[in-house]
């Protein structure tokens, strides 16, 4: 199945002083969703973006935001996020190794739910959990910072989770891949089953945002 593929810019690696021209460079560049990446110096070591970022971005853009909780108890803050102005909220299955419960909150939010893992975590460990969820993050980094190396297993991991979610019955929910994703390796990534590109330096950074989206989608330049 030939699947188009979406690009969510992550803006942990937007420039935060220009965030509305940010937002608006990212829209006009050809952006499918935003990327919204919530650390609890906790779950992982790092602190980012919050609730009150998210309502003035929300208030910005109609662009689809893909909230990632990189975070312990998540639950406690999922009308929070949804009311801020998530469209979809992924948590790990590290925090909650049962899902099926907090994914079903998140839908009641009238949200997409998503499961995502950290590259040490079995792919194996999702099955039976991915039933009914909207998309599916697999990190190719360990969570905390932008700007870090793909890790290069993270192809087998892709193919294995594709063939999980068919196997589910799930070939329309999505497969997200998350950190050191750019033009360089975006083709083997997608061949590997990916369709939706998380990307924060590879697009916020480049030179060109727009030339640098065409490019993960695979696009030739204009
Ligand atoms: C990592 C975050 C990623 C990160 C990706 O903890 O979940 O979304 O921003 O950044 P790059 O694309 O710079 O690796
Ligand atoms: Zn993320």
């Amino acid at each position: 199945m030939k699947r188009a593929v979406k690009i969510a810019p992550s803006v942990l690696a937007a420039d935060f002083l220009r965030l509305g021209d940010e937002i608006r460079r990212v829209e006009d560049a050809g952006a499918d969703l935003l990327h919204w990446d919530v650390m609890d110096a906790h779950f992982v070591p790092n602190l980012s973006l919050g609730l009150g970022m998210l309502e003035a971005v929300r208030k910005a853009t109609r662009l689809y935001i893909d909230v990632h909780l990189m975070m312990d108890n998540p639950e406690k803050y999922l009308k929070a996020f949804a009311d801020a102005g998530a469209d979809g909220i992924t948590i790990h299955l590290e925090v909650h190794p049962e899902p099926a419960g907090v994914l079903e909150e998140i839908r009641s939010l009238g949200r997409d739910c998503g499961l995502s893992i950290n590259p040490d975590m079995p792919v194996e460990r999702l099955r039976g959990k991915v039933g009914a969820i909207r998309r599916l993050l697999l990190m190719s980094v360990f969570p905390g910072f932008g700007g870090q190396k793909f890790i290069p297993e993270s192809l087998a991991r892709l193919r294995e989770a594709r063939s999980l979610l068919d196997a589910s019955g799930r070939e329309d929910a999505e497969l997200q891949v998350d950190g050191g994703v750019g033009a360089a390796n975006a083709g083997e990534i997608v061949a590997a089953g990916a369709d939706c590109l998380v990307a924060g330096t590879g697009v916020f950074r480049a030179a060109d945002m727009a030339e640098a989206v065409r490019a993960l989608r695979g696009e030739e330049a204009c």
